[in-house]
């Protein structure tokens, strides 16, 4: 069972005054509910135990995108560093697959796969699959028995967030940064219709600019 930081349901976060934030989204945001400097130190303690269980043999990190895209890179700047220090180190290339299953704030219950490399890269090899949020779970089952089709040796999943929600299919990743309340969590790559993506700290969206941005 991972362990992982846990965000109450009645924790009531930060003012938004308290921290930098964009001056275009100011008036969208309710509080900031973790900010940037604590998924970091959360983030350095996850490559850790990640080299610990994986760092035997080659890693292929694989990032999905879009919303992935900056607990990935965060996370592979730890693994480097822990790589470059130590006495032993493994090779780690990266691979990217992009998946949407949401529009405005709901799960379209389709997931679709919509770029990247060939997962028949990813045959015989370690795979660490690198995402933003686990919510239904249905993106990370549904990339899960694709990768299976194409035999890799080990696969593992980081998530930087899992939501405690009614919704969830029950599934849980191997390695979690934090679980969250259920709420619309936006920033540091989490989006809301593309926007949000830009914002350092993950923040409550507000429900004016639910309707703000809706497409
Ligand atoms: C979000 C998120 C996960 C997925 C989680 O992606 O990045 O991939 O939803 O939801 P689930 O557990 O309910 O399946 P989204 O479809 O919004 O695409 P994005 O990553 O490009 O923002």
């Amino acid at each position: 069972m991972a362990s992982y930081l846990e965000i109450t349901d009645d924790e009531k976060g930060h003012e938004l005054s308290l921290f930098c934030v964009p001056k275009h989204y100011e008036e969208d945001l309710d509080r900031v509910i973790i900010p940037h400097g604590l998924i970091m130190d959360r983030t350095e303690r996850l490559a850790r135990d990640i080299m610990r269980d994986m760092g035997g043999h080659h890693i292929v990190a694989l990032c999905v995108l879009k919303g992935g895209y900056k607990f990935f890179a965060d996370l592979l700047d730890y693994i480097k560093l822990l790589n470059q220090n130590s006495d032993k180190s493994v090779p780690l290339t990266v691979d990217f697959i992009r998946l949407k299953s949401y529009s405005n704030d709901q799960s379209t219950n389709k997931v679709k796969v919509i770029g990247g490399d060939e997962l028949s890269a990813l045959t015989g090899k370690n795979v660490l699959i690198v995402e933003d949020i686990v919510e239904t779970g249905r993106t990370m089952q549904t990339l899960l028995s694709l990768l299976t089709e194409c035999n890799p040796k080990m696969v593992k999943v980081a998530s930087l967030l899992v939501k405690r929600t009614p919704r969830s299919s029950g599934y849980k990743p191997d390695y979690i940064g934090f679980e969250v309340p259920d709420k619309f969590l936006v920033g540091y790559a989490l989006d809301y219709n593309e926007y949000f993506r830009d914002l350092s700290h993950i923040c409550v969206l507000s429900e004016q600019a639910k309707e703000k941005y809706k497409v």
